[in-house]
């Protein structure tokens, strides 16, 4: 037996052991968004560090941030001649609002049929595991590996990876590597492997309309005051024209243009309408007639309202004009458009669009850069490979809507190229109640990452 053959027979020997190690893992609420979770934030870290030290890596620590700490560790025993690649990850999970929509709790991991549920499962603990056990079985059966390796684990992802950008920039040097493999882009079907090969970037706004000092009696000042709310919805209506077009000036002006030849490979994706509507539940689908819908969330901008908050909301009635009004608002980026540059032209268009009877204060809450990345490097290669000895077919090649902050930060800074997989599918649920992975393609994707370390 080969040595890639020795390592595939342990995952397949130790599928029991890893799954129960995602459900510990998945038990811990790391929801980076909330104050409250502080603690468990340190012990996913904690957990994460644990699992780095058994299977063999070294210099592994938990490196502090402002806010959140990243998980470090690396094997540097392959020697200057073979290439080094980071495993990047992260620990931190959306919250699970709202939780009465869950059927099982989310951090109690439950099987049910072919999937495990819990919070974090697809995005992106159980993408995690997968890389700690692929490089697990290959040091426990050899001793060592193709590559050299570093992890770099954080725990701010899903809150626009904020101070990442500082932790890379005082860290290059250790943090130098020749590419980033990246589980947390996910795959177009179980059938589909597939490599991400560009994210969108983002823009996230709160807009807050202050009226009156205080909630008013609306039959007594109705008709002389702005209603904040109104004023507010109108606002954000008026984002969008017609058709579907944002009209915050200026905002298309670096949108790089999809080529004639990107075009006919989106057109060749098995991403359906039919198939969107379903998985939705939605009565038809919506957006820019002239591009196809993998098009309009791959290649092209959106902005879209995540939230709105304002007067009485609660259960009857009450006769009330509310003192402010507040919506959470979020642009999409694509090449060349930056979340600097969109800011500039939301408030260009408030400075416009504001009537004079309200006040109105936008805040920054976070950024993302859009990235595109190498096709057909070595690590590329390495990763397509992979992908088709396990599934016996060709990966797709696609733009993705998401945004992962790290991506361009490591561009920028170190250099390295991210290599943009998963084995999360579309229907997992992510950032939904009853999020859940695939366990098939869950271990499929451990079988296909050990493949791809011995393919280099
Ligand atoms: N895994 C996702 C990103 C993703 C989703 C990539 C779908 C490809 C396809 C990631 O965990 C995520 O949700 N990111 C946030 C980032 C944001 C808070 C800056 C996102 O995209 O909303
Ligand atoms: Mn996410």
């Amino acid at each position: 037996m080969s040595n890639s053959q020795k390592a595939l027979e342990y995952v397949r020997s130790n599928r029991e052991r890893y799954l129960n190690e995602l459900k510990e893992f998945a038990a811990i609420p790391s929801i980076s968004t909330l104050s409250e979770n502080k603690g468990d934030m340190q012990r996913a870290a904690e957990w994460v560090a644990a699992q780095l030290r058994s299977i063999g890596m070294d210099k592994v620590q938990i490196m502090p941030t402002a806010l959140h700490p990243v998980v470090y560790g690396e094997w540097m025993g392959a020697g200057k001649s073979a290439p080094t690649v980071m495993i990047y990850g992260h620990y931190d999970v959306q919250p699970v609002d709202p939780i009465e929509l869950w059927e099982s709790d989310p951090f109690k991991a439950e099987v049910r049929g072919e999937y495990l549920f819990a919070r974090g499962t697809s995005d992106m603990k159980g993408q995690v595991v997968a890389s700690i056990k692929a490089v697990e079985a290959i040091m426990k059966n050899d001793g060592k590996l193709p590559v050299n390796i570093k992890w770099l684990v954080e725990g701010e992802e899903e809150i626009g990876s904020e101070h990442l950008g500082d932790f890379i920039k005082t860290n290059k040097k250790l943090l130098a590597a020749d590419y980033c493999l990246n589980p947390d882009a996910g795959m177009i079907g179980s059938d589909k492997p597939t490599i991400t090969t560009g994210l969108r970037g983002l823009a996230y706004f709160e807009l807050r309309v202050f009226g009156p000092n205080k909630d008013l009696h609306s039959g007594l000042f109705g008709g002389t005051i702005h209603n904040p709310a109104q004023a507010l919805i109108e606002l954000v209506a008026g984002m969008h024209d017609k058709n579907g077009k944002i009209t915050l000036p200026g905002f298309y002006d670096k949108v790089r243009k999809v080529s004639k030849k990107e075009h006919e490979d989106f057109k060749r994706l098995p991403v359906k309408d039919k198939d969107l509507i379903k998985m939705t539940g939605v009565p038809a689908l919506w957006g820019e007639p002239q591009f196809l819908p993998a098009e309009r969330t791959g290649a092209r901008p959106t902005l879209e309202i995540n939230g709105l908050l304002s007067g009485f909301t609660g259960q009857g009635s009450k006769t009330v004009l509310p003192a402010w009004a507040m919506a959470k608002i979020s642009c999409r980026l694509v090449p060349d458009q930056t979340p600097e540059e969109t800011e500039k032209q939301m408030r260009a268009y408030l400075k416009k669009n504001a009537p004079k009877t309200i006040k109105w204060e936008l805040t920054n809450l976070h950024n993302a850069g859009a990235a595109l990345t190498e096709t057909d490097s070595a690590g590329v290669q390495a990763l397509a490979k992979a992908l088709e000895t396990v599934w016996g077919k060709r990966p797709y090649f696609k733009r993705e809507g998401g945004s992962i902050g790290s991506v361009v930060l490591l561009q920028k800074y170190v250099g390295a190229d991210s290599l943009l997989t998963g084995f999360g599918l579309p229907d997992d649920n992510a950032h939904s109640p009853n999020e859940h992975l695939h366990l098939p393609t869950w271990y499929k994707g451990i079988e296909a990452f050990t493949h791809f370390f011995y393919n280099f």
